[in-house]
């Protein structure tokens, strides 16, 4: 099957890329922030840099934008519930630090305690492709945490049914 950019095959190839999937958290000094992201991977060894994707639409992005911190957790299969609080609902309208066990962090970035292979880092670039629905942000890591056990990653195609609580679409410019 081949296809334009755009249409179906783009969808199609990128699912089979099935990336694992992340939760993002943020503060700015005054409010936490924190969203599933599939988008996103290593872009330099030395110094090491991550890069991530954040939807113009997402209140995890309009917060990261002034954020000292950002930290990135890997998703594990067992956790279906903390991916569909990040990835189904929005900050706009529900405080999800409420319904999880997390721990505060450099300038309060908060850290999902269920979530233990983790980085801390700061934004030091972003780049935005005005035609773009995402917004990528370059991440310096500072602090890295590993769990004791392996991880099982959840996969882009192990959380078909979270409906993500906003729409790349709202964000389009
Ligand atoms: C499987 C999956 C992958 C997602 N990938 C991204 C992503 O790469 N970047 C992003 O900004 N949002 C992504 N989202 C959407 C956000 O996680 C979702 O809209 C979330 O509810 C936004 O919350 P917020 O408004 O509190 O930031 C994804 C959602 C799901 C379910």
């Amino acid at each position: 099957m081949t296809d334009d950019p755009g249409s179906h095959a783009f969808d199609e190839l990128v699912r089979r890329f099935n990336s694992p999937l992340l939760v993002v958290t943020t503060c700015d000094g005054h409010e936490r922030a924190g969203c599933v992201v599939g988008f996103h991977g290593q872009c330099s060894i030395s110094p090491p840099r991550y890069s991530i994707w954040l939807s113009r639409a997402n209140r995890t992005y309009r917060i990261a934008m002034f954020a000292e911190y950002v930290a990135i957790h890997a998703l594990g299969l067992d956790d279906r519930d903390i991916a569909a609080l990040f990835g189904g609902t929005t900050g706009d309208d529900l405080d999800k630090f409420a319904y999880c066990a997390w721990t505060s962090g450099p300038s309060g970035v908060p850290l999902v305690d269920r979530l233990p292979n983790r980085m801390i880092g700061r934004p030091v670039a972003f780049l935005d492709d005005r035609a773009a629905d995402h917004v990528c942000a370059v991440i310096a890591p500072e602090r890295v945490s590993l769990s004791a056990s392996r991880l099982r990653p959840m996969y882009l195609t192990d959380a078909n049914d979270v409906e993500p609580g906003h729409e790349a679409e709202e964000g389009a410019v």
